[in-house]
């Protein structure tokens, strides 16, 4: 079994890097037709080059979550290229900064939001009346443990990512009689760019991260795309409105 991807109609944001670049991959290698979107334009030019050598079919646009026109160029895209949209991954997001919660900005505050909710939103909006129609459709919305648990540091992204599971819930609710699905992938810390920063900034965080219980290791953004791809794929087709954590075990603790 492929998830029945051979063929799919397949939009991922964020997809230049870590977790949305191995979504792509991986969808690609099952056959996927893929548009590819995010505000990197030089990384995602140089992801969809390794895609296209790996044998890909697929078109990439720039694409800032924040603006409703390019998700919806991101769609039409999709339809003009490959067909309507049958599976959509919600997957940009950004980190913020480590600070107190007190220190935090109103304006680093709603931008967090703006990127990590309302983006998801938007991308959800730009696909969802056509999926409802079609009476099919599997939506894959990329939230966090930072959605299940709280983390001190990053009030800001721990809001924001509890309000993407709730998000989900609330849609997944919405259009379950119409045939789509709509779900969130949870990972814990993995090995990406967005870590790598998070290190930068504070780089006691790394041996903190390693002996993160109980795996006491950082997952692969491999890993983490493989969940995120039976979630949308034919093999979940009984399951909406999950949240599901790809963390070695942290959660459980
Ligand atoms: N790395 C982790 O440990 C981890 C853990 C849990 C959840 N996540 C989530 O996984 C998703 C992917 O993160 P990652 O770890 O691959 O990080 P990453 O920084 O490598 O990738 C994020 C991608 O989103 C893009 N992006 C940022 N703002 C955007 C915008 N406004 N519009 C369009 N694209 C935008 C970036 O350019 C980048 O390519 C994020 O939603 C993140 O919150 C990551």
């Amino acid at each position: 079994m492929n998830g029945g991807y051979a063929g799919k109609s397949v939009i991922i944001t964020g997809a230049a890097t870590g977790i949305g670049r191995a979504i792509a991959f991986a969808a690609a290698a099952r056959g996927a037709k893929l548009v590819l979107g995010d505000v990197a334009e030089e990384r995602l030019a140089a992801t969809a080059g390794e895609l296209e050598a790996a044998g890909a079919t697929l078109a990439v646009r720039r694409c800032d979550v924040r603006v409703s026109a390019d998700l919806e160029a991101l769609a039409a895209l999709a339809r003009e290229r490959h067909g309507p949209p049958d599976i959509l991954f919600a997957n940009a997001g950004i980190e913020g900064t480590l600070a107190a919660p007190w220190e935090v900005s109103e304006a680093e505050f709603l931008s967090v939001l703006d990127i990590n909710v309302a983006g998801i939103w938007r991308a959800m909006r730009a696909v969802l009346p056509g999926m409802v129609e079609r009476g099919s459709g599997a939506i894959v919305a990329t939230a966090s443990v930072a959605g299940l648990v709280g983390a001190a540091g990053l009030t800001p992204y721990v809001a924001s990512k509890h309000a993407v599971v709730g998000l989900v819930k609330s849609v997944a609710i919405a259009v379950a009689k119409a045939g789509v699905r709509v779900n969130a992938v949870c990972p814990g810390m993995i090995d990406t760019p967005m870590l790598d920063r998070l290190v930068e900034a504070e780089p006691a965080l790394r041996p903190a991260l390693l002996a993160l219980k109980p795996m006491a290791r950082l997952g692969t953004a491999d890993e983490a795309a493989a969940a995120a791809i039976w979630l949308a794929g034919s093999e979940a087709a009984f399951v909406t409105g999950h949240a599901l954590a790809v963390d070695g075990g942290y959660v459980a603790q």
